[in-house]
């Protein structure tokens, strides 16, 4: 089936004729995505699993211009640089194509999060953005579709069109792509009664020397890890799942940390290293496994940048806050508990 014929995938009659708004907020991964086995169509090596936040919104609008020769694309109040317009114009393309309209758009995004810093500003943005441009295009999309309109982003960005906890299924690997295609998105993921905070210790705002993208491209071309560790990181989605359902935060815990130490095993023996891992995220995880030894219910997991986020219970967040700011001199530290999943705002902003 090609994408036009979906019936998933059906242009309404008359697109938003004064755009749409659409507001996201990123998630932190605790079974990890690393590596893609397509580029182009952003089809991930393994699943992965994550829990969306309720901070950090990315706040995006599209509008369409039949009359304007190119997009036009704004990131926080200022014309967005080149590379961030040729991802967004990239997508809109995609969106275009589907919808079978050539239209360019008005773009105007407002990130909160610190872009760049492995604080997954791109999954917020771009599952935003999915929802804002399908629906100023018309496109009458169901969440899985929307998720893998999302993902053809930023791989991240398919979790962050649902709330809470949701795992981004990798697809079938023997389809032709276009089927895989089909097959790789996020759904929400079964949770007991747990009541979760992660507390994110962001040691250094500034923009990272290697993007993730590059960084895992190079990791799964060159890295001896890379197999085992996915291999492993298959199991640790199994163990994740029965933990989720019977609200074990320590098991959950224990999985998330030994796979993102995996993952970034798997970066350090790439050739050439990509280290993400500073002495002041160092300082931050010795904190963590000192909270643990005074009785304290927390796990560290971090992505491709310094930052560390630790993974307790609710009630004991503002005390796991208190230890990391102390490790993190200097840092700012923020409380997250889960959030809501992409959604369209009215006229009225809500
Ligand atoms: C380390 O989704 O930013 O945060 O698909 O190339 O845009 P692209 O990559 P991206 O990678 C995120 C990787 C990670 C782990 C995760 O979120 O699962």
């Amino acid at each position: 089936m090609s994408e036009q014929q979906s019936t998933l995938l059906r242009p309404r009659e008359r697109p938003g004729a004064n755009g749409a708004t659409a507001v996201a907020q990123p998630n932190i991964a605790l079974i990890k995505y690393w590596g893609k086995r397509d580029e182009h169509l952003f089809l991930p090596w393994t699943s992965s699993l994550s829990m969306t936040l309720d901070i950090f919104p990315t706040t995006t609008r599209v509008r369409l211009d039949a009359g304007a020769a190119d997009d036009e694309v704004t990131f926080n109040g200022a014309p967005a640089g080149d590379g961030e317009r040729r991802r967004i114009t990239g997508f809109l393309d995609l969106v275009r194509h589907r919808a079978g309209l050539a239209h360019r758009a008005v773009v105007d995004t407002r990130n909160t999060v610190p872009t760049g810093a492995g604080l997954a500003s791109s999954a917020g943005g771009f599952a935003a953005l999915a929802v804002a441009a399908a629906a100023a295009y018309g496109l009458d999309l169901d969440p899985a579709s929307l998720s893998r309109l999302a993902r053809r982003g930023s791989g991240s960005a398919s979790r962050s069109v649902f709330g809470g906890f949701a795992v981004w299924n990798a697809g079938t690997w023997t389809a032709p792509p276009a089927e895989a295609d089909l097959s790789s998105y996020a759904e929400p993921v079964a949770v007991g009664d747990l009541d979760p905070a992660l507390v994110i210790a962001v040691v250094d705002a500034g923009p990272k020397e290697v993007s993730s993208r590059a960084a895992m491209r190079r990791t799964v071309e060159t890295s001896p890890l890379f197999e085992p560790w996915a291999a492993s990181s298959r199991d640790d989605l199994t163990g994740m799942r029965a933990a989720l359902l019977r609200a074990d935060l320590d098991a959950v815990g224990e999985i998330a940390e030994r796979n993102f130490l995996g993952m970034h095993a798997t970066m350090l023996s790439a050739r050439p290293a990509v280290r993400y891992l500073s002495p002041a995220s160092l300082t931050v995880l010795d904190s963590v496994l000192q909270l643990r030894r005074d009785g304290t219910s927390a796990y560290a997991t971090m992505d491709a940048g310094p930052n560390v986020k630790v993974l307790c219970h609710r009630a004991d967040a503002d005390r796991v806050a208190e230890a990391v700011r102390t490790a993190a001199a200097g840092g700012t530290v923020h409380i997250a508990g889960p959030g809501r999943g992409a959604r369209l705002l009215d006229e009225g902003g809500r």
